[in-house]
């Protein structure tokens, strides 16, 4: 592709989700634990989230939204030549879990790499398939976010557990050259590794032979987490020289309403374009925006030609945004 001196720009050709069959609410926890429906309610917006069940992987979620997202895309799974899987709960150490996915899918060809930005994994692995087609190296890339989080949550911690689940979506990227202007427009990403100690994982493989467990200081990442996000939506309007009543649509990982209201209010963002579905899901992390978008979809929300933005801050820290012309 690379050899026609053609400029490629990557086109959203289809979306797709899935979630685990069992459904976790608010009140299940309470019977479970000392907390309360209206604790998490009004501190995170969640009232319910999936939990995976036994045989219910990240590469088993993964595979199913791919398969919905390439079926929306009119493609054939053979069409597809790169995956990049993002996620921080991969189903073993190694291979890579998106070399699961592939097999499943019947691919034979092409590459597949986890990509670990733990919640703003998605962003990142829109970035790297976005670089792929824009260099003319490839032609159909499968971008998947899928976590089962539930699996390094410690459930003897009410701070913690009730604050994720699980779950998958996908989207396949392809590689256009006519003269619309349709596609990812733009990516900007950061990471800083000061603040690690603020939300990590007590284990793995090269420190512990045990997976350990996720540890937040949840006060800490809120801070953080308005001001690095507000600053991505800024970053990309200011970018593309847009104004923030520009956007249509705001696809955001799902971590906190109060969060979400915080940035909104910071940036002066209407409420009725951010996407929600954090009171469903609860935070899947790498998972989270592929859901939300899913379900915008769905629900006829986004459409051909329509300004979205998506944005996330996880772990580490990172960040990031990626702006999309549908
Ligand atoms: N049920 C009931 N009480 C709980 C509880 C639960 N599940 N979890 C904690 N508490 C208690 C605490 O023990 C504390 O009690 P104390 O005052 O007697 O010590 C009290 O609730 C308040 O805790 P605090 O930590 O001050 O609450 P908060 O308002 O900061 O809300 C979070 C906690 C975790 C919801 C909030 O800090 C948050 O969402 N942070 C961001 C986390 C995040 O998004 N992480 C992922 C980023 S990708």
């Amino acid at each position: 592709m690379s050899s026609n001196n053609k400029i490629y720009r990557s086109i959203v050709s289809g979306v797709g989700a899935s979630l685990p069959k069992e459904i976790v609410t608010n009140k299940d926890l309470s019977m479970r634990m000392d907390t309360s429906e209206e604790w998490i309610e009004e501190r995170t917006g969640i009232k319910e989230r999936r939990i995976a069940s036994e045989g219910e992987t990240t590469s088993s979620l993964g595979t199913e939204a791919a398969q919905i997202a390439i079926n929306n895309s009119g493609l054939k799974n053979s069409d597809i030549d790169l995956i990049v899987l993002a996620t921080a709960t991969p189903d073993n150490t190694f291979p890579a879990s998106a070399t699961l996915i592939q097999s499943s899918l019947g691919i034979e060809k092409g590459y597949a790499y986890d990509m670990q930005a733990v919640c703003s994994g998605f962003v990142f692995a829109v970035e790297a398939a976005d670089n792929a087609i824009k260099a003319g190296n490839i032609k159909n890339a499968l971008v998947i976010g899928s976590e089962t989080f539930s699996r390094i949550l410690d459930w003897d911690d009410r701070s913690t557990c009730v604050l994720f689940g699980d779950g998958a979506g996908a989207m396949v990227l392809s590689a256009s050259s006519d003269d619309t202007n349709r596609g990812v427009l733009s990516n900007h990403l950061h990471s800083d590794g000061r603040y690690k100690d603020l939300l990590y994982v007590d284990g793995g493989p090269s420190i512990s032979n045990q997976v350990g467990f996720l540890r937040m200081d949840g006060k800490g990442v809120f801070k953080h987490a308005v001001h690095n996000l507000s600053s991505a939506i800024i970053e990309a309007i200011d970018y593309n020289d847009l104004t923030i009543d520009d956007i249509d649509w705001f696809v955001p990982h799902q971590a906190n309403i109060r969060i979400l209201e915080a940035v909104s209010k910071k940036v002066g963002l209407s409420k009725d374009k951010v996407i929600i579905t954090l009171d469903k899901h609860a935070n899947t992390s790498a998972a989270s925006i592929p859901l939300a978008l899913y379900e915008a979809i769905e629900n006829d929300k986004i459409k051909k030609g329509d300004l979205v933005l998506l944005e996330a801050m996880g772990g580490g820290f990172s960040w990031g945004s990626t702006l999309i012309r549908w």
